[in-house]
């Protein structure tokens, strides 16, 4: 039987490759972690169904490849997100120091009420690089909410999605639904992907 759900939220996961943007992606969906590296070639979505407050909302989560080789792909695939969680990882500065290239392709690229919030991964690590308050600065200087989150030990990952939908919901509460224009477009998109993925056979 189908599940009913009240809406669809569309997400998308950015950041430098090796962040962690396939695990975060498992670890909410799945409720899995796995430690072998794959690098993503070019997009992939999972779909989970969230109880927002007592209300079901289908998020559909839209996994990039963090290489530069897919950036022109995946930027494609901007302009349909109402949310993106943006991450870095707190045990490589090169992908924190990253994290304003990629606020400003957001900006170039989605969605002008897109929602970003601000994500260091790896928090569990004892090889971080990227303390607290530097995660917390930059969010607040972008005025982004902000967590530190880690897939290996499930820290603050439901947290993370479920304050992105809530703040994509007030929006929407706000603004009506300011993503009306992008949905067909999003909707091509998903179709090419599921077609391909078909005829490669994987
Ligand atoms: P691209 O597909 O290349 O863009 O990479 P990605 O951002 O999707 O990275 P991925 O999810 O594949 O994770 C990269 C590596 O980081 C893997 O070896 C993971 O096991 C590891 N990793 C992910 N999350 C965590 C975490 O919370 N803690 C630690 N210590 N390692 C993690």
């Amino acid at each position: 039987m189908a599940l009913d759900f009240a809406a669809t939220y569309k997400v998308l996961v950015l950041g430098d490759s090796n962040v962690g943007k396939t695990c975060i992606v498992h670890r909410f969906c799945d409720e899995r972690y796995y430690d072998t590296y794959i690098s993503t070639i070019g997009i992939d979505f999972k779909q989970k169904i969230i109880n927002l407050d007592g209300v079901p909302i289908k998020l559909q989560i839209w996994d990039t490849a963090g290489q530069e080789r897919f950036r022109t792909l995946t930027t494609a695939y901007y302009r349909g997100a109402m949310g993106i969680l943006l991450l870095y990882d707190v045990t490589n500065l090169e992908s924190f120091n990253h994290i304003t290239y990629w606020l400003q392709n957001i900006e170039e690229n989605a969605s002008p009420n897109v929602v970003t919030l601000l994500a260091g991964n790896k928090c569990e690590s004892n090889d971080r690089m990227v303390d607290l308050d530097s995660g917390k600065k930059m969010a607040d200087n972008f005025d982004l909410p902000f967590f530190e989150v880690s897939c290996k030990d499930n820290i603050n990952i439901e947290n993370a999605f479920l304050t992105l939908s809530r703040k994509i919901r007030e929006l929407r509460e706000l603004k009506g639904d300011p993503f009306q224009e992008t949905k067909e477009e999003t909707e091509v998109l998903k179709n090419k992907l599921d077609s391909n993925a078909k005829s490669c056979n994987c």
